[in-house]
This record gives structure tokens, sequence and C-alpha cells, in this order.
């Protein structure tokens, strides 16, 4: 958890326009795109997520057990499934999180009936039935098409645990492990993409000083590999040293100026980096319904902070690592409001709107931004806690807007990254200053070009004209998303009520045109 400071900056804009908007009061925004000047790669890690055993996030959002009547395929719910199938989830962080430094993964395998009751002491101190452990972990990620992120356990485990549970998960010689698995259902070795070594060790992982952090990563570094046979070489597991959740620079000074002079016996890939939008400050305190826009644009103020903390992150690693080789790893973010009134306050339930659905794009585009260097990020979380794609209950299942803001973003990855200007002009909510607009586009693979507009003003439409270079355009169309109020939320019973809706934009003499919404997220690709 991040108890620091909350600040806040403020970047750029964009452009387009919706039909249906009233024509007075519109405000206009010129952008520039220059198709041409390709970015870094958005590398489509940057839209990952995080499932840790928290509340209902996996019990009851993902795991139901093959005995229940809700619809599911080996215990996991088949709504879910193929809801998340369609983000492209490029990786999923698991177990936890501030649970990862508790769990002992060998409680969570072989027969169902022969795994130990142990106490959840993380979050609530709940029983754990460890029914849904590594290998419906591995069935889960297999069926919404993603990749493993595991975390492995620094603060109460041992770096022999830790080997031998990626030696569990990967290893094709047939060692007892590997049979182990192989008599569990799975002969084949898993594929394990990336590795966290604890969490937040400076906190809920131990309460370790970087030192002592760094001396237990090496051995963790050093010991714990991945012996899939087909990860050796480019496909590589990556590993992931615990960072910084707070925006002072001392911990990843310590990292860094130890990762330069590391030697063959040890590395890490990625640093990890924890930032939630807390608007009012630790504990979190801002409903996650029934508010206006003055709670609205105090969490916009506290979520652009992001580009400030890695800005200041990143001139640390550029000090130690000029050619960007270690990864800033953005392995939870999001907002972080009040427990929904009559749920458990250690289960981390809160509702989403339209403001979640803002603040991940703007979130996105600030990650968009740092893509030299922020390769990868994990919204928190998944299903049913904090800012969650899903929400469930029982057998009911609804879409977040946070959800179609990540399914609007799906052709932005792996996209080359082309810079937008524009002057964002300045949206004022009694003391709070806040870009009116943000803007990204980006070249996909097949070289068409998409444009990101957000309409950060709650009460004005947005028209936008931007002139386009390095690219040939007759018309744009896309989908946009916003509704009637910065609260508005989706609900079972009414699980429409902030949904994308198609919309278009004209093109003209290389000159798009739009006016989007208040409080809109708009993706348009140009379309030849
Ligand atoms: O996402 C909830 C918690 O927030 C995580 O377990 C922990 O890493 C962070 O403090």
């Amino acid at each position: 958890m991040n108890f620091g400071r909350v600040r806040f900056a403020f970047p750029l804009s964009l452009l387009l326009l919706i039909p249906t908007v009233p024509a007075m009061a519109q405000q206009t925004a010129h952008l520039s795109i220059d198709a041409s000047k390709a970015g870094a790669r958005i590398d489509r890690n940057l839209f990952g997520q995080f499932a840790e055993n928290l509340g209902h996030g996996l019990y009851e959002g993902i795991w139901v057990g093959p005995t229940s009547p809700i619809p599911n395929t080996r215990g996991i719910r088949n709504d879910v499934v193929s809801a998340l199938r369609e983000l492209k989830v490029p990786n999923v962080r698991w177990p936890g999180g501030c649970f990862a430094d508790q769990y002992h993964w060998r409680k969570g395998i072989g027969p169902a009936a022969q795994r130990p009751a142990t106490l959840n002491s993380a979050w609530g101190g709940v029983v754990d039935s460890n029914a849904f452990g590594t290998d419906e972990f591995m069935d889960f990620i297999q069926q919404i098409g993603s990749q493993a992120y595991v975390s492995v356990n620094v603060g109460s485990g041992t770096p022999q645990e830790a080997a031998d549970w990626l030696e569990y998960m990967t290893a094709a010689a047939p060692t007892a492990l590997a049979k182990e698995r192989a008599a569990n259902g799975h002969a084949e070795p898993y594929n394990v993409a990336l590795m966290g070594i604890g969490n937040e060790s400076w906190s809920c992982g131990g309460d370790m000083t970087a030192d002592y952090y760094l001396s237990q990563l090496k051995i963790y570094s050093r010991f714990v590999n991945n012996d899939n046979p087909s990860q050796k070489g480019p496909n590589q597991m990556l590993k992931i040293a615990v960072g910084p959740g707070f925006p002072e620079t001392d911990w990843t000074e310590a990292m860094m100026k130890v990762w330069q002079k590391h030697d063959w016996s040890w590395d890490f890939n990625g640093l990890s980096l924890h930032w939630y939008t807390v608007p009012t400050g630790w504990p979190p305190s801002l409903p996650s319904t029934g508010f206006g826009v003055e709670d609205y644009a105090k969490t916009m103020k506290s979520t652009l902070f992001m580009d400030e903390f890695l800005r200041k992150q990143e001139a640390v690693m550029d000090k130690y690592d000029p050619q960007k080789k270690v990864a800033l790893v953005v392995d939870e973010w999001g907002a972080w409001l009040a427990p929904l009134p009559g749920t458990n306050k250690d289960f981390l339930v809160q509702q989403n709107s339209l403001r979640d659905a803002i603040l991940a794009s703007l979130n996105l585009n600030i990650f968009a931004r740092h893509a030299d260097r922020v390769r990868m990020a994990n919204i928190a979380q998944m299903v049913n806690v904090l800012q969650a794609m899903i929400l469930t209950d029982q057998e009911k299942m609804v879409l977040t807007p946070t959800y179609y803001v990540f399914k609007m973003y799906v052709p932005f990855q792996d996209a080359t990254f082309i810079p937008v200007t524009f002057d964002a002009g300045t949206y004022t909510q009694g003391s709070v200053a806040l870009p009116r607009v943000d803007a990204v586009a980006a070249k996909d693979a097949n070289g068409k070009l998409w444009i990101e507009i957000t309409n950060l003003d709650p009460d004005k439409p947005l028209t936008i004209e931007a002139g386009i270079t390095g690219a040939t355009a007759r018309s744009a169309k896309g989908e946009t998303l916003t509704a009637p109020a910065v609260d508005s939320i989706n609900t079972f019973a009414a699980p429409g009520a902030v949904v994308p809706k198609p919309i278009s934009a004209t093109v003209k003499d290389g000159r798009l045109s739009i006016t989007v919404a208040p409080k809109s997220v708009t993706v348009l690709s140009l379309e030849p």
C-alpha cells in the first residue's frame, strides 16, 4: 500500500467530435498528429491485470468449483472467462500482492479434498480452501488466453520453496516435481512468462530495507529459475524486482545502483512500481457511488500524479541504465476508494463508474507516453476487488466502465506510439485545475492509425480539429464511452448504462473533425 502524498501534473491533449452533442458551449482543441514519427512500442503487457487471493477476487469471482450450478469449465466460471477473452489480457499477476508473501504453493496442489484449509491472514483472516491453486491458475490463464505472472514468496518463504515451485511448473525433464505435476493432470510444462520476486518488501512483504531486500533478491534471482526448454533464449521468463510505492526515489536509487554492477549470477529485467489513486489520502474515503463533480475533479487531479511519479523514478533509472534494459513495471495501479457500505472492509469492494473509466484512460495514456521505459502494468484488480473489470454476485455478472476502456484500447496493444501535440486547455472545478483533454495515437502492426481522445470536462463537449500528416485517411470511426453523470455505473439490473457506442468523424484534406461528449473516452481508427 502506498501511504505517500498525492499530487498532480498537467499532461497534454487532443481531438474529435460526437454528432449528437449540442453546439452551444462547445470548446475546440487543435491537435497535430504526425504518423511518420514513430515512438516506442506500446507493449501489450501494459494492459496486464492483477488477480490476488483477496475477498471475492478469485473465489466466486473466477473460481466457483466444478460442482457449482454456475456454468463453469473445470471450476472456472464461463461468463467471466468469455468476457476476459475479449480484452486480450496479456498477463495476470497472481497470487498477490500482500498475499503472495504468505502463500505456500504446496497447499494448493493435488486432489482438492486433500488440500489443507488455511487462513488468509493478509485479507480478513478468512478460511482459504486452497481449491484455487497453481494448476487452477494455469488453467484459468489458458482459458482466457493470457500469460502467467507469478509472484514468489520472499517474506515468509525460502528460495528453495520458490525454486521448487518453478520446477513444479516448468520442468520438462522427468524430475519428481515434474512427475507430481503430471500426476495432477498436466504432463507438459507450463509457460511462466514473468516472475515477481516478493511484493512491497518495504511494507507488507517483510518491512525490509533496500539493502536487506537486495541480499534476498540476489539469492532468489540466482536460484529460482524457469526450466521450461521453450523458455530459453528470447522467450525467457522475465524477473521483476520490488520497486517503490512512494514518490521518493531512495529505493529505486539503491536497487539500480546495485543492478548496474550485477554479475552473471543474478539479474532482474523489471522494477515494479505501485501507485494507487487515493484522492484524499489513506485510508481511502471517497465513495465509489453517489458523488459529484467535486470528487470527480479531485480524483482526476490525484491520478494525473502518475506522470510525475514515473518521471522521477525514470530519471534515476536512466542514470544507472541509460539503455533502458530494466523495464519499469507498474504492477499495481488504479482507484482505491472507500469500501462499499455493508461489505467486508478487508475485501476491498468498490463500485466502478464513468469516473473510473476516465481515470483508466488517463493512466493508460500516461503509460503509452512512457512506453520506452514503462513496458508493463497491472491494474488492481481483475474481478470484484478495487478498480475491477468485472463484478459478480452468485450467478450474476456485470462488466464495469473500466472493462470497456480496456476493450476499446485493445488496438493499442503492441502498437507503435505516435506523438500527438496539442494545447490541453484547462477545466476548473473549485480550486482544482485539470487539463480539459488528453489524447494518444498509435500505429498498429497493419499500419492503421488509432487515436484516443479523453474529454475530462464533465459539462462541456469538445470539438477536435486534428491535422494528420504521414497517413492517408478518408474517414474515421470508432467507439465512445460516456454516460449522463460522472458517477454513472453499470449494475446487474442495468448493465448497459455505461457502454461504448459507435461514433464517426469526418476527415477532409488531412484534417479530422469530431465533437466528443463531456466526460468521455473515444477511440477512433483512421480508414483509408
Ligand atoms: O491490491 C491490494 C494490495 O495493495 C496488494 O495486496 C498490495 O500489494 C498493495 O498494498
